[in-house]
């Protein structure tokens, strides 16, 4: 495994093993890698000859500072998983934030065709534009013929998705099953935040996946989400942000279940101050 900070050293090493006709994954984190990372990386690594794992805290999608400031940084553990790999497929490329925005840290401005304005977006103004932003660039300076994210941010591939298709840039885009604890609690770096109390009444979010999936199509959507908020009411350590019901495709919110379209539960919760995503395929 080898470590680049600088984009110059990651493109020329890349340009070396391209002209060898190697393929190349890309799989862009955050850091504080945890399982549900690592199965990004292996199936990447099984799908091509090289991968490249960015790891980069990108300013521009933080639409809260106390969060960009907390957000959980541990690249030398990070890099020791990557090193427990043991393969040399794997490339980490790790910047400074100039060697990403060369000194103006700020959003490209893009129409994602409404997916932007729906659930995330209406939370998190301006943040899939710092994500578009990123993912952009790294696709820029890497390259590589298959990227890879989780489901866990749902819209988020969505959002990817589209902006390889309204931009023409040549990578397929590959999304990957949500992963997670025994428990049921979605993998997240976010979680290492939790306190040990919070940590214990996380996996409430997915259970209420689970049994607001068991009741899709048997109530209305409406008493669906009311029943959710109840739920939420009863549990004191998480609070409930939104609970939505959208089409799986366009990801606008639903009242009507249309036959032969696929749905999807979201939710956003925070135990504290910590804010945790998850979500569902209903059907
Ligand atoms: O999902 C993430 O960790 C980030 O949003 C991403 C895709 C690495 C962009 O910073």
């Amino acid at each position: 495994m080898k470590v680049y900070n600088k984009k110059e050293d990651i493109r020329k090493a890349i340009a070396e093993f391209k002209s060898d006709g190697l393929s190349l994954g890309l799989v862009p984190t955050m850091g504080a890698l945890h399982e549900g990372h690592l199965d990004l990386i292996k199936k990447a690594c099984r799908e091509n000859d090289k991968v490249a794992v960015s790891i980069f805290v990108n300013p521009t999608q933080f639409n809260n500072v106390d969060d960009l400031e907390k957000y959980p940084r541990t690249i030398e553990a990070d890099l020791s998983v990557l090193s427990d790999l043991k393969t040399d497929a794997v490339l980490v490329y790790a910047p400074e934030v100039d060697d990403i925005y060369e000194g103006q840290t700020i959003s490209e401005l893009f129409d994602f065709d409404g997916l932007e304005y729906e659930m995330e977006g209406k939370f998190r103004p301006g943040h899939f534009d710092g994500v578009g932003t990123v993912v952009k660039r790294l696709f820029n300076i890497i390259e590589p013929d298959k990227a890879y994210f989780g489901e866990k941010d749902f819209q988020q591939l969505a959002i990817i998705k589209k902006l390889v298709k309204k931009q023409n840039i040549p990578v397929t885009v590959i999304g990957c099953p949500i992963f997670r604890e025994p428990n049921g609690l979605a993998m997240s770096s976010r979680n290492l935040r939790l306190s040990p109390e919070h940590k214990k009444a996380a996996p409430f979010i997915y259970d209420i996946l689970k049994k607001a999936k068991a009741q899709f199509g048997t109530i209305s959507v409406e008493n669906i989400k009311d029943w959710v908020v109840q739920q939420f009411a009863e549990e004191a350590l998480l609070q409930l942000e939104y609970f939505v019901i959208a089409d799986a495709e366009t990801l606008k919110p639903t009242k009507q279940i249309e036959p032969k379209k696929a749905y999807r539960a979201f939710i956003a919760v925070y135990a504290d101050e910590i804010r945790l995503i998850d979500n569902i395929a209903l059907n």
